[in-house]
């Protein structure tokens, strides 16, 4: 391999001379102890290059290596459960190497070399297979197939194909390609990170990824294959979000990508996350999840390799026909790695000192989820990725970069609010300023499987909700005695939905999750108090009775009941029907 000589360290970037035939964003060896480095300047032979490990002790004169290809992952059996640094190295194994603390220029493979995989082939010898087909399958652990692919790109006749245990890199099937050439078939394939995975066709992302929080599938809907941020303060529950749709969505596989700045970030994830259980399995949560984890003492240039890694990882799942969701968090820690990066490269720097292309980038990011057709010659397989980022702007402000770039890509925006957060209102998911895209696309799906009228029962909502702020505003000003009879009413509404309907205790198991059933049937249970209620006064009820009817007590604890025997709701509306609308059309 050719090798090169540092002539300049500045911080994670290093400048070499003498590598003529590196590319941009090959990997090279950076100095005696071999550190992994990306090059992501080339000018002539001098490469700028972004070192994922500690620079300390480097200094001009020492070697660089060019390893003639780009940063790559490696996909296979075995990445379920594992917890990687962002180039892909298992912490777990490097700890048994080198102890708890990283030790520069330490490898460990992706995958590892001495497990075997029960194989079993699902296509025969003479089968005429193309990139992305099937050969086989590994079950790698009690919840998860592990679809053994064709790597994109490769095409043939398969001559053979073993059933059998195998490592990673043993052959278990033999092509033969149109020109005549063999060529073994692994159950590892490599790919490079930075670029996406091909896939047939992109496919209209219209199928709800229910999460079973209610604000966020009633309100603001994400879908298999959309794309969210979730912006917030530090403690207004960004993680704690993203650990229940990771746990409780409708996707198979979690992708999870921690990018922590301060130390006790990251250790949270990595205590916390492996304690999650996955509700629908019993068994860990981490079964169906590959974590991706930046550690406080990783340079800030492994966190933009973490997040292709993981992202690459999403795809891989996806091509297999599995609905994937990932996670990032937060997408802040890489934007200013970006930032630190760019200055060392004296590039011009863009607003608040972010590189120019940190929209481009961010966007690139996001467009790699999808619901996609995949590759095969087969029946026709989907796959999604489905990817939420958070955003931790500083000081909470919304305006700043990073928040504003990724607004213009994502099409689902849940904003957290501190002041929310402070008054225990959980999720801290504004109503006010989130906003979903995807309300159109998922209106057939609502209506069929749901109930035709979740969404104007939704839309009713919201617009009590919006109705609220500005009479509060009034409130607030004046006092309740300006408000009409029925703004009363509609007061008393609103804060049973805020109470009764988006406020959602995750750590409660009886209140940790919806269904979209439930979800629709709470609404109209809250619509028909207001209905009745409206009724009620104009026939002359007084409100104080109207408000203490008993019939609140069982609304506000059928998010609880949430419910198990839908029947329930039924039973609530025949309480608000006598308790409010007596025979004679008084109030009881
Ligand atoms: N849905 C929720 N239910 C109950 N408590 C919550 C919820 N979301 C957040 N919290 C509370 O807020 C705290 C901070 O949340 P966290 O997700 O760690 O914030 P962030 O990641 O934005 O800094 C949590 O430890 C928890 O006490
Ligand atoms: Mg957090």
């Amino acid at each position: 391999m050719e090798r090169g000589t540092i002539v300049k360290v500045a911080g994670p970037l290093v400048v070499a001379e003498g590598l003529v035939e590196a590319r941009m964003f090959d990997l090279v060896r950076v100095g005696e102890q071999g550190l992994m480095g990306e090059i992501i300047e080339m000018r002539g032979d001098r490469a700028s290059i972004q070192v994922y490990e500690e620079t300390e002790g480097l200094g001009p004169g020492d070697p660089v290596e060019g390893t003639g290809a780009p940063l790559s992952v490696e996909l296979g059996p075995g990445m379920l459960g594992a917890v990687y640094d962002g180039v892909q190295r298992p912490l777990d194994v490097l700890e048994r190497m080198v102890g708890s603390y990283l030790t520069r220029g330490v490898t460990a493979p992706g995958l590892d070399r001495e497990k075997r995989w029960a194989f079993t082939p699902v296509v025969a010898a003479g089968a005429h297979v193309v990139g992305g087909d099937i050969i086989g399958t590994v079950q790698e652990n009690e919840v998860i197939e592990h679809r053994i692919m064709v790597p994109p790109g490769v095409e043939g006749e398969i001559t053979s194909i073993v059933a059998g245990d195998h490592t990673v890199t043993d052959p278990v099937a033999q092509l033969r390609t149109s020109d005549g050439t063999m060529r073994d078939l692994t159950m590892m394939q490599t790919w490079p990170v930075r670029v996406p995975r091909p896939y047939m066709r992109k496919v209209s992302a219209d199928e709800p990824l229910v999460t079973g929080t209610r604000v966020i599938d009633t309100f603001f809907p994400l879908v298999k294959g959309g794309v969210a941020c979730i912006p917030g303060p530090f403690g207004a529950g960004k993680t704690v979000t993203q650990h229940q749709v990771a746990k409780w969505s409708n996707a198979q596989v979690v992708i999870f990508i921690g990018c922590g700045e301060r130390g006790n970030e990251m250790t949270d994830v990595l205590m916390e996350f492996p304690e999650l259980t996955d509700p629908y399995s019993g068994f860990p949560l981490m079964k169906r999840t590959v974590l991706v984890a930046n550690t406080s003492n990783m340079p800030v240039a492994a966190r933009e390799a973490s997040v292709y890694t993981g992202i690459t990882m999403a795809e891989y799942f996806r091509d297999m026909g599995y609905e994937v969701v990932l996670q990032a968090d937060s997408t802040s820690r890489w934007a200013e790695a970006m930032r630190e990066i760019s200055g060392r490269l004296e590039e011009m720097p863009g607003e608040e000192g972010f590189p120019a292309y940190l929209g481009t980038k961010l966007a690139a990011f996001y467009e790699r989820a999808g619901k996609v057709e995949t590759l095969t010659s087969g029946e026709t397989r989907t796959g999604s990725v489905s990817v939420v980022g958070s955003v931790s702007p500083p000081g909470g402000d919304l305006s700043e970069p990073v928040v504003q770039n990724t607004l213009r890509v994502v099409k689902v925006y849940w904003a957290l609010q501190d002041t929310l957060a402070y008054e225990r209102h959980f999720p801290a998911i504004d109503w006010l300023t989130s906003y979903s895209l995807y309300l159109e696309k998922l209106r057939p799906h609502w209506d069929a499987d749901v109930s035709p009228e979740f969404r104007v029962r939704r839309d009713a909502c919201m617009a009590i909700l919006q109705r609220e702020s500005e009479l509060a505003e009034i409130v607030r000003l004046v006092g309740l005695e300006a408000l009409t009879a029925e703004e009363q009413i509609l007061m008393e509404t609103a804060k049973s939905i805020r109470e009764d309907f988006l406020q959602q205790n995750a750590f409660r198991d009886d209140d940790q999750f919806s269904s979209l059933k439930e979800q629709d049937l709470l609404l109209k249970t809250i619509l028909l108090f207001h209905e009745k209620a409206v009724e009620a006064q104009r026939e002359g009820a007084p409100l104080k009775g109207i408000f203490s009817a008993p019939v609140r007590e069982r609304i506000a604890r059928a998010k609880y009941l949430a419910v198990k025997d839908l029947g329930v709701y039924d039973e609530i509306a025949s309480d608000i029907e006598t308790q409010l609308v007596s025979e004679d059309g008084e109030v009881a």
